[in-house]
């Protein structure tokens, strides 16, 4: 028997969405979100940011606007194979693990969670050998914050079935941890529908959030929260309504942490009255990301093969 780390998920790979006006997105997130655009397949579009992942976007077209999937990146098919088996054990029913004819490729499989979300795990994708930062240009999704309608189900399968260690609790947040050095890779938040709370990009500094607040600014998309510091995570960060209303963070400075990290209470993170990041320079979140922060819900068959 091979020892297995006790989480085999390295991060998160990519998100898949549909986009109503498949067009002004590709060229949004191309011109104004700053990640470069790789080639097409059939309706799809898809996105690489500078990191190494083959892409970290995917676009497709339709009417409702949703995730179709979320997709973890996996270190090998012993590890697939590994987490397949602790799924299927666990009483998931993810799908036979098969070779992926999607760009990129890769092998892996798909699967439900407990509220309905479509995520996919996959290994030997063809990823990048140039990954160098480049100012003002998103390296990759740093995490993504989940709305979760059965929350004590969604926790108990990211923590006991996929193995991410739950860091910090900032109630209605919780912030979990994989086989990466950042702070969190996935947000709970206890709400009561089972959406997309927002998807964060991870940008090289401080100055690229900065020039991207009024990049976004200056193509119509206000910042809607930010800037600011958060407590967990004490990464900086600025949300905003992209294409579709679709929620979008920019954040830098990411805590970077390991396994001696000490997780805190719901009481350690709260700010004085009238603040709501580590700064106190913040507006409160807009009303409009408010709402955009829990309209978006997953397909029904993105945990399909790809
Ligand atoms: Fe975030």
């Amino acid at each position: 028997m091979i020892d297995m780390p006790s989480c085999l998920i390295r991060g998160v790979r990519s998100v898949e969405l549909v986009a109503s006006n498949l067009d002004e997105a590709a060229r949004f997130y191309e011109m104004v979100w700053n990640l470069q655009p790789m080639p097409a397949r059939n309706d799809a579009r898809l996105f690489r940011g500078t990191g190494a992942y083959h892409h970290v976007l995917g676009l497709h077209l339709g009417a409702q606007p949703a995730v179709i999937r979320i997709v973890f990146d996996v270190a090998d098919r012993q590890a697939i194979a590994h987490l397949h088996r602790t799924m299927s054990a666990a009483g998931v029913k993810p799908t036979a693990p098969a070779e992926l004819a999607a760009p990129g490729g890769g092998y892996g499989f798909g699967c439900k969670d407990p509220d309905g979300r479509n995520l996919f795990f996959v290994c030997d994708c063809a990823d990048h050998a140039d990954s160098e930062d480049r100012a003002d240009h998103p390296r990759r999704i740093a995490h993504v914050n989940l709305n979760a309608r059965d929350f004590n189900a969604s926790l108990a399968f990211f923590t006991d079935v996929l193995g991410f260690r739950m860091v910090d609790e900032n109630a209605p947040l919780w912030f979990l941890h994989c086989a990466n050095r950042d702070h969190c890779s996935i947000v709970l938040a206890k709400t009561d529908l089972p959406t997309l709370n927002h998807i964060a990009f991870e940008m090289p500094d401080c100055d690229s959030v900065m020039r991207g607040i009024g990049r976004m600014k200056d193509a119509g998309y206000p910042v809607e929260w930010g800037p600011g510091r958060h407590g967990p995570g004490n990464n900086v960060f600025a949300y905003f309504c992209g294409p579709d209303e679709v929620p979008l963070e920019y954040a830098a400075e990411i805590l970077q942490i390991d396994e001696t990290y000490q997780p805190r209470s719901s009481a350690h993170w709260k700010y004085t009255p009238g603040r709501s990041d580590q700064w106190g320079i913040t507006q409160p979140r807009s009303p409009r990301y408010y709402r955009v922060q829990r309209l978006f819900g997953f397909t029904a068959d993105g945990d399909r093969i790809i």
